[in-house]
């Protein structure tokens, strides 16, 4: 019943609660990527906060050149604009304040009970229910903007989808109903609002996201653009960076990668 439900602007903003987060809001239809298109106003000079939402993406994007699949209308596809006051390697912040209001959000709206595998996956039993992508603009050393993406698997059926069928789920798979999509975004929204600004005061989301993630203590696998390793994962550092103490007692730094549970 929610599959065509239409997300307008008047809707999205209506009442909305929000000091920042969501005050502008560009929708489209259909797009590339809502990721290019932040980044092409952020570029433009685009006030932090605006987001950009898509019912479709002809050429979404994910982590690591891999492509971001949904059918139109059973997702939200969207992009926030922050121009946080924050060092380079501390961006990671606010890819963990947005997986932690995705979480609760979706606790909240469905009571289904969402955990974040490092760096940026939102699971629900064991499969991908949402993924980030967070991309940084630069003027010289100093971050101008970071457009934080992200792509959440609200009505989306995966039973027919090859090979996600077995990794990947969504909120009507888990729920065995359909979910407005329009009020889980809202939900969001205020989220991020509350935490970006406690963010603006100083204060790290790492110590909650640190808490949420699943894979902390387990023995994994990590594959990085350059070599797998396995170990344990014992923990994650202030920049989001994973810890892990490999097979040869020796603790890496790792700040790339996809991690998978080791059988
Ligand atoms: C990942 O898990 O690899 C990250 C996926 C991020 C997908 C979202 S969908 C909205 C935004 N636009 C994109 O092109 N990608 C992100």
């Amino acid at each position: 019943m929610f599959v065509g439900e239409k997300l307008t602007v008047e809707a999205i903003k209506r009442g909305l609660p929000t000091r920042l987060i969501g005050r502008r809001v560009i929708v489209y239809p259909r797009i590339g990527s809502t990721n290019d298109e932040a980044k092409r106003l952020a570029e433009a000079g685009e006030p932090e906060g605006t987001l950009i939402i898509a019912d479709e993406q002809t050429a979404g994007r994910g982590r690591l050149q891999r492509l971001w699949w949904a059918p139109a209308g059973t997702a939200l596809l969207m992009s926030l604009i922050f121009r946080p006051d924050l060092a380079p390697h501390q961006a990671q912040r606010l890819t963990m304040l947005c997986s932690l209001a995705i979480c609760e959000a979706i606790a909240g709206t469905t009571g289904l009970a969402p955990v974040v595998k490092w760096p940026n996956d939102v699971l629900l039993r064991g499969r991908k229910v949402c993924g980030i992508l967070t991309e940084l603009g630069f003027e010289g050393p100093r971050l101008t903007y970071a457009v934080v993406g992200m792509g959440i698997n609200v009505n989306v059926d995966f039973s027919g989808a090859g090979e996600l069928a077995s990794t990947a789920t969504s909120l009507a798979q888990e729920l065995g109903h359909e979910v407005s999509r329009l009020e889980l975004l809202r939900a969001i929204l205020v989220d991020i609002d509350e935490r970006y600004t406690r963010l603006r005061t100083g204060k790290s989301p790492h110590a909650e996201w640190a808490a949420r993630l699943a894979t902390t203590g387990q023995r994994v696998v990590v594959t990085t653009p350059g070599e797998q390793l396995c170990g344990v994962a014992e923990g994650v550092d202030d920049d989001g960076a994973l810890l892990l103490r490999d097979e040869n007692g020796l603790l890496r730094r790792i700040l790339a990668g996809d991690v998978t549970l080791r059988t």
